[in-house]
């Protein structure tokens, strides 16, 4: 008898072991959860990419660890150093602290109006963070984590200006890209530093920089690379996304080099050693380092101690990032981290891509977005739609695009049509047949033994899900949740079986209840607006995830409030508002990128007195049957009257221009246009809109005059 050997049965196996990844459960080794955000910078305001990529996702993580039970720290806060704060103060002629104190309060409201649940949101430039920071960097210091070197560094000599990062502007050596900056490419992502870029510029004075000697402290990143590579080539092979990993893996495989981790500015934290007056810790140093002031503080706040969210090997630290900030919260920040000695590193980093908007990519300075403030404030009480379209659209796996039109889909089709008009039928049909209150079940078929089975599937899944950072995903079975109740209602039509059958309409009813109860907890880290609404609704406090699951949230008996209801329609005039918002916002632009034409190559006078230019009068237009944008002239030129065939029937409606003095072209040779022969030539001016008018004389001359 063949034997089967070891090898054979790995074979048969192995397929098993590389599913089991994506399968893979939080069997909660750990006893706390650090969960992070990127920290925005506080020079503007937050947009829908911001919400998207970060924010949305990471507050429907910590709900939903919460509704768990598990112990959560959800960490927010301003980022409020760096070259990008200093650059807008000089923009908007105001101080550094100015613009950030403008920004935080703003951002810090809007996320609190969104329902983004951090314990703690605080800001880089409080005084607990320029201590936390400047004893961190002293502390590597000590430790001889540093290595100090002299170099050169471009300076505006005008300006009297070191010029790091965002001070200065050029080519990008990798991509061509004309307006890359000194430390990274905006457009083809490359890391790079100032004396790389090709034709560099100072932002201050457009003047070109001279390079100038200044000493600076590198954190040693080459040194590090090591432990890098085996952390996260291999023990975050299977649990990172590929996104993430890719970044990082042809980061490493690029080879590490120092990094400087001071800047020549006066705006941030001080370096906290001898010789470094008027210098800084560079942004990327200090801001990371701003999670664990923001801990502190909350600590300070709440009497809990930080130090296990950060030190403890039992905490899951968790940071949630847009892709530009893979790199820093993937090498650099743990390098860091690891220097120190005491804290713990990532368990992951779930970056997101970027969110577009009407296809066309999110610019502060074009002012293309969708601002959060601005949405709160024109879409008042629809928190929870703009939360669910973003984690329906997160761009977990490549970029993805906001639309209005798909807003309103969602909304109309998704929410309201499946989850308000579900919940909305069940309360309105109990009330209708048992006084709202939860009628008792009684003997059950075969279906509704299957949805019961059906709704214990959910919380599992959607926890998988959730777990394994695949929140669209997660949503997708929430909404299958309520698709499921939808059609269990449709299916054993309680309003048409009542006389006959109240006893099953009772079990029909009570079974839909039920799934109403299921879904106030599922949908809770999604949509905790809706979770609040339909609580009240159900009469009932808000339950645990693992309670969910059954068909016995609800007692028998149980009264219930009134319905209301969950979503409302958006109508087509609320989009069309914003879409002609975004539309004006891109002529506005394209008005300000307009440049006159460039002047055309030199004729001499003759050629010029070829002209033959007279003021003329029209005394009749008509439209050109089938030609959108011609109109058939008819022109007194002094010498005759004359046929003019003319391109601006998108500017002007043939009765308005009836008598209108006009400059005309009289010596053009005849053409034929739709079959009309014109004897002559209008001319028009145009402007940045591509708008046209006519010339007209500055008095009143009459026609025939001479134009020389
Ligand atoms: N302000 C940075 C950005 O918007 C993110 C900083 S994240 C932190 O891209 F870790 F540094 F705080
Ligand atoms: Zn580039």
């Amino acid at each position: 008898m063949p034997s089967i050997s070891l090898f054979q049965i790995i074979s048969i196996f192995a397929p098993l072991f590389l599913i089991y990844p994506l399968f893979m459960s939080d069997q909660s080794n750990f006893k706390r959860y650090t969960v992070t955000s990127a920290l925005p910078y506080a020079n503007g305001p937050i947009h829908i990419g911001h919400l998207a990529g970060v924010y949305v996702p990471a507050d429907i993580y910590v709900r939903y660890l919460r509704s768990k039970g598990e112990d959560v720290l959800f960490i927010g806060g301003s980022d409020e150093h760096g070259v990008p704060i200093t650059i807008r103060a000089r923009k908007e002629g105001l101080a550094s602290q100015q613009v950030v104190d403008k920004y935080h309060e703003m951002i810090k409201k809007s996320f609190e109006e969104l329902g983004i649940s951090f314990d703690v949101y605080s800001r880089t430039s409080a005084p607990i963070h320029h201590e936390t920071a400047s004893a961190f960097f002293r502390k590597l210091y000590e430790q001889g984590e540093f290595i100090e070197k002299y170099s050169d560094q471009y300076f505006d000599e005008e300006a009297k200006h070191f010029l790091a990062d965002r001070y200065i502007t050029g080519t990008c050596p990798k991509c061509g890209f004309e307006k890359a900056y000194g430390d990274q490419c905006e457009s083809c992502g490359s890391s790079l530093s100032p004396t790389e870029l090709i034709n560099p510029k100072s932002a201050l004075s457009g003047n070109t920089p001279v390079l100038k000697e200044t000493k600076h402290w590198f954190l040693p990143l080459d040194k590090h690379e090591g432990w890098l590579r085996e952390w996260i080539l291999e023990s975050h092979k299977d649990d990172w996304k590929t996104n993430v990993y890719g970044q990082c893996k042809s980061w490493l495989d690029g080879g590490l080099q120092p990094r400087a981790v001071t800047r020549d500015l006066d705006w941030g934290v001080k370096v906290p050693v001898e010789g470094a007056e008027d210098k800084v810790l560079y942004v990327w140093f200090d801001a990371p380092i701003g999670y664990i002031s923001a801990s502190r503080e909350w600590s300070l706040k709440t009497g809990k101690d930080w130090e296990p969210y950060w030190k403890s090997a039992d905490s899951k630290l968790v940071h949630f990032i847009g892709k530009d900030n893979i790199v820093f919260h993937c090498i650099i920040f743990p390098a860091m981290l690891k220097a120190e000695g005491t804290y713990i590193l990532p368990d992951n980093v779930p970056a997101n891509e970027f969110l577009n908007l009407e296809n066309d990519k999110i610019s502060t300075s074009r002012n293309w977005a969708v601002w959060l403030h601005e949405y709160l404030e024109e879409l008042p009480g629809k928190q929870d739609v703009l939360r669910y379209v973003l984690a329906a659209n997160a761009p977990e796996t490549k970029d993805n695009d906001f639309t209005w039109k798909d807003f309103q889909l969602k909304n109309n089709s998704e929410l309201l049509a499946i989850f308000g008009n579900f919940v909305n039928r069940t309360m309105v049909l109990t009330h209708k047949y048992f006084e709202g209150k939860v009628p008792a079940v009684g003997e059950m078929d075969d279906y509704d033994k299957q949805v019961i089975a059906e709704i214990g599937r959910y919380p599992g899944s959607i926890a998988l899900s959730i777990e394994n950072y695949r929140f669209r995903e997660a949503l997708g079975e929430l909404m299958n949740l309520a698709r499921l109740g939808n059609k269990y209602l449709t299916d054993t039509e309680p309003w048409k079986n009542f006389p006959a059958n109240p006893a099953r309409v009772a079990t029909n009813l009570n079974i839909a209840l039920q799934i109403c109860a299921n879904l106030t907890v599922l949908c809770e880290p999604f949509l905790p607006f809706t979770a609040t609404k339909l609580a009240n609704m159900l009469n009932i406090k808000q339950f645990k995830w693992g309670e969910a699951g059954n068909a016995n949230l609800l007692a028998a008996g149980h009264l219930l409030n009134a319905p209301a209801l969950l979503f409302e329609k958006i109508e087509d005039t609320v989009i069309e508002a914003q879409v002609k918002k975004l539309l004006d916002t891109k002529k506005a632009n394209e008005a300000s990128q307009w440049k006159p034409m460039p002047q055309k190559p030199t004729i001499t006078f003759d050629d010029f007195t070829k002209l033959d230019l007279r003021i003329g009068t029209i005394v009749a237009a008509e439209k050109v049957a089938k030609a959108d944008k011609l109109l058939r002239l008819t022109v007194d030129t002094g010498l005759d009257s004359r046929t003019v065939v003319s391109g601006i029937a998108a500017h002007y409606s043939a009765e308005d221009i009836i008598g209108r003095k006009v400059t005309i072209l009289i010596n053009l040779a005849p053409r034929s246009l739709k079959g009309i022969e014109s004897q002559g030539m209008i001319l028009m001016a145009e402007n940045s809109e591509g708008k046209l008018c006519f010339v007209e004389p500055s008095e009143p001359f009459g026609s025939g005059s001479e134009i020389r």
